[in-house]
């Protein structure tokens, strides 16, 4: 089986690879780095526990083809990459401002979906998307669903997996407290609450979803592992264990949306206050929306309906970053705290 991992450099994008690989899989990952580069991110010493066999795939000929190609900017033509059984998108706009999130979220998945359409056969198109889109209200989440209806109105086979939080959007604050500071949560660190998912657990059931009957043509909320966390849990589990005390420093989150407003005042004599504008807009949607399923009847969030998978708990992982020294399982990209 060959599969095509377009995002293959990011955290889904990386684990996913590493899975599939590990299963046998012949993984064409698409990036906009060079084949080194993605070579040697795949054998950082971060991922030892799960991509010493990876690597050793890797470097069989035939079983691992890294391809630098920026699908936001260029189509991808089987002339570029030949044919695929399977493709996993794990894009997803770096920083979720509204043009950026149209040129990734929509229009790089776009191409490829054009690219699956030119194959004269694709068992499956499997979109890693969010769970937060099934309450949207920002650029991103809009991008996202836009391009969700693109792939459910066609022809192609497909499946879309929505996550919920990752352990990486949770560990930003490891140094904070680590420095004694406060552990900063928004109100009373129980507005919202979310089944925290591994990437390695999330990138085994994207590796089994690809090739089931049973996730074919369905949208998928995933969680981890329950129960689910508050941020005020998180906080204390975290506390815990660094082994200081827990203390905390309460932020209000309407601040965020009231800077948004001023803002969008400017936005249209600047792109710059548009973009920040949003940031704000996204920073209020993660403290007061929860990533579990939505009971639109009910209008509540419902962690029994939130489906979990896996068995890596956000607890293992702090107990992990914890032991590191240099915390270097940590990765910035989405954190909202420092
Ligand atoms: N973070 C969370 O907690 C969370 C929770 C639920 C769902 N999700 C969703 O899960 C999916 C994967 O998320 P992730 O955290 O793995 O993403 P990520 O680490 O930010 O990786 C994003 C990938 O998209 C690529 N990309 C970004 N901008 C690009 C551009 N302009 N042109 C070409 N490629 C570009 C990146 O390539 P480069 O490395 O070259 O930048 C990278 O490979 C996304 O749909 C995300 O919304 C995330």
């Amino acid at each position: 089986m060959r599969v095509l991992v377009a995002g293959s450099s990011g955290t889904v994008g990386m684990a996913v690879t590493r899975a599939l690989l590990q299963r046998g899989v012949h993984v064409v990952a698409l990036s906009r780095y060079s084949p080194e580069h993605m070579q040697s991110k795949l054998s950082e010493q971060r991922y030892a526990n799960t991509t010493l066999s990876a690597v050793a795939h890797a470097d069989m000929p035939g079983r691992l083809h890294c391809i630098q190609h920026d699908i936001s900017q260029t189509s991808l033509t089987n002339r570029d990459i030949g044919t695929v059984d399977a493709l996993v998108s794990c894009l997803s706009s770096r920083s979720g401002a509204p043009d950026d999130a149209r040129r990734v979220d929509f229009e790089a998945n776009v191409r490829l979906l054009d690219y699956a359409a030119s194959l004269s056969q694709i068992g499956r198109f499997l979109l890693v998307s969010a769970i937060c889109v099934q309450k949207p209200k920002l650029a991103f989440q809009h991008e996202k669903l836009r391009f969700e209806a693109l792939l459910r109105a066609g022809d192609i086979p497909y499946t879309i997996v929505r996550p919920t939080a990752y352990f990486k959007s949770l560990s930003g604050q490891v140094e904070r407290l680590r420095a004694g500071k406060p552990f900063l949560m928004f109100g009373d660190g129980e507005l919202t609450a979310c089944k925290p998912i591994a990437d390695e657990d999330l990138a085994q059931y994207i590796a089994d979803g690809l090739t089931s009957a049973d996730t074919l043509g369905r949208v998928l909320p995933i969680g981890g592992p329950g129960p689910a966390l508050t941020p005020k849990q998180q906080g204390r589990l975290l506390a815990a264990t660094l082994n200081v005390p827990f203390k905390s420093r309460s932020i209000n989150p309407d601040w965020f949306i009231k800077g948004a407003g001023l803002l969008d005042r400017l936005a249209p004599l600047s792109k710059t206050m548009h973009r920040r504008a949003e940031f704000l807009r996204i920073a209020h949607y993660y403290a007061t929306e929860s990533m579990l399923c939505w009971d639109d009847e009910q209008g509540s969030y419902q962690t029994d309906a939130t489906p979990e998978f896996g068995e890596r708990t956000l607890a293992q992982h702090y107990a992990q970053l914890a032991a590191n020294a240099e915390s270097s399982g940590l990765d910035s990209s989405h954190k909202l705290f420092s």
